[in-house]
């Protein structure tokens, strides 16, 4: 009998391309795809551990299932994987015997083996990490044809002072320059319309990887930070193979964005404009403490050029409120600086002390009712301006790239310009389908959304 495996996946778009990557090998070893848990005799959680409460969701989520399982007549197989299995490693087994598989991301090549073992009744583990595992030569398994993530990178090696990826995912590693550009290649022959590419940190992704052994963190970073980028040639050579589908990149980190990058987006039209540039603080003692590496008056200047190259580009970010020591003047400092850039969107979080991590070590004294109180101010903030950005958009034209149905309403469709804004248009007709590229005029706005007629 072949098992039926479903996956369950928590955290970024590493993990949900990296759930294409496990299903990969899982089908290649005789699996079978079940369409939810309820088919299913292996289920697997794709795990984040970014900030406690994401690992609680988990918690929560093994708690449930170990009751569910418990009542069926036959055996289901539950699997840990991903940054969590990294992170709690043997722990995983303890909370109420109900786990029996943890894999970390650079063993996912030891899961159909250690499932198999599972079924017979032993638990297993693989929680290394690599310093050349990038999963090159796996095609993931994708559903939809429309959208398609590519690594290009896995791990990372900036160790900011709050993060818990370094030690999640291990050091920074670039996939070969070549295999990159064949699989996107594929992709559009495929007839997928849009790739995004995919890292940590892919602003620093080279093509001559350095392996250090028993580096220190400061020795690890000062290295990276030698090494000259490549991304801007990955990007160049891949919008020219493809000039008919939408290229998008995810994450920049804002000390490694060259302006010779700027100049290859600005150049290409099917590089879309729009750029996720963390900030994480307006401050820059706290952005010290956090050994972000740069400082709010670079990140400023940064955003100046970008604005110059590219004028109608989206910038989006992520912002930590409430890191230790934060006084209500940096606080503000930071509600000044998005005043001051006016972010298309952003992802805002309070902050959540990690074990393990730098950071973990500062007394984490800003409190709690306090951390909301700065976060709310954030997301108020940051919506405000959302909607007065996008009010600025209404009787102007965009491209947008026909994404799926609304589940509300059926005869309202999404769409998305390229410069990430979702819009929304009506298809009571049915006249236009998924991947459709339609031109629609905006005609009302609200913070999160664009309303259009198509033209
Ligand atoms: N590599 C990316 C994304 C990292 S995780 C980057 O460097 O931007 C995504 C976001 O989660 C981070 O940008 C940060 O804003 C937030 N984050 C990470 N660790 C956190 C923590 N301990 N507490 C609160 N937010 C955190
Ligand atoms: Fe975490 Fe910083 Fe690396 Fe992003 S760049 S993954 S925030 S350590
Ligand atoms: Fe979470 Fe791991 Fe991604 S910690 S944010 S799933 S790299």
């Amino acid at each position: 009998m072949r098992h039926k495996l479903f996956i369950e996946t928590y955290g970024c778009q590493m993990n949900l391309n990296d759930t294409q990557i496990v299903q990969s090998l899982m089908v290649e070893s005789g699996y079978i795809i079940a369409n939810s848990i309820d088919t299913a005799d292996i289920v697997l959680l794709n795990t984040c551990s970014v900030r406690d409460n994401a690992e609680e969701k988990i918690r929560n989520r093994i708690e449930t299932l170990y009751h569910i399982f418990k009542k069926r007549k036959t055996k289901t197989i539950l699997g840990v994987i991903g940054c969590m299995a990294e992170r709690l490693q043997e722990k995983l087994f303890a909370s109420n015997q109900v786990v029996s598989l943890v894999v970390g991301p650079d063993e996912y090549r030891k899961l159909p083996e250690l499932a198999r073992l599972a079924f017979e009744g032993e638990n297993g583990i693989a929680v290394d990490l690599s310093k050349i595992e990038t999963y090159n030569d796996v095609i993931p398994l994708r559903i939809d044809g429309l959208t398609a993530w590519v690594s290009i990178m896995r791990g990372c090696n900036n160790f900011c002072s709050y993060c818990v990826v370094p030690y999640t995912r291990g050091r920074e590693r670039s996939r070969p320059f070549e295999s990159i550009v064949e699989e996107v290649k594929r992709l559009n022959n495929q007839g997928f319309k849009e790739v995004t590419l995919l890292g940590q940190n892919v602003n620093s992704y080279s093509k001559s990887a350095t392996i250090l052994n028993d580096a220190t963190q400061e020795e690890i970073t000062n290295n990276s930070n030698k090494l000259k980028s490549d991304f801007p040639e990955l990007l160049e050579t891949i919008a020219k193979a493809v000039p008919e589908m939408r290229i998008r990149f995810l994450t920049s980190h804002p000390k490694d964005f060259s302006f010779e990058l700027i100049q290859t987006i600005a150049k290409y039209d099917n590089i879309c404009n729009y750029i996720h540039l963390p900030i994480q603080s307006g401050s820059n003692r706290i952005l010290d403490l956090m050994n972000r590496r740069y400082t709010v008056e670079k990140y400023l200047n940064l955003i100046e050029q970008i604005k110059q190259a590219i004028p109608d580009c989206v910038i989006s970010t992520d912002i930590i409120a409430g890191f230790p020591s934060e006084t209500i003047e940096e606080h503000n400092a930071t509600l000044a600086v998005m005043r001051k850039i006016r972010y298309g969107s952003a992802f805002m979080f309070k902050y959540s002390p990690r074990e393990g991590t730098k950071s973990f070590e500062i007394e984490d004294d800003v409190s709690e009712e306090e951390k909301i109180k700065r976060l709310n101010e954030i997301i108020d903030l940051q919506n405000k301006i959302s909607f007065k950005e996008n009010q600025k958009e209404i009787g102007k034209s965009f491209e947008i790239l026909v994404e799926n149905p609304s589940k509300k309403n059926k005869n309202e469709w999404f769409g998305r310009t390229k410069s990430a804004k979702l819009v929304v248009f009506d298809n009571s007709e049915n006249k236009y389908k998924i991947g459709d590229l339609l031109n629609v005029k905006i005609n009302k706005a609200t913070s999160a959304t664009l309303l259009g007629n198509i033209i």
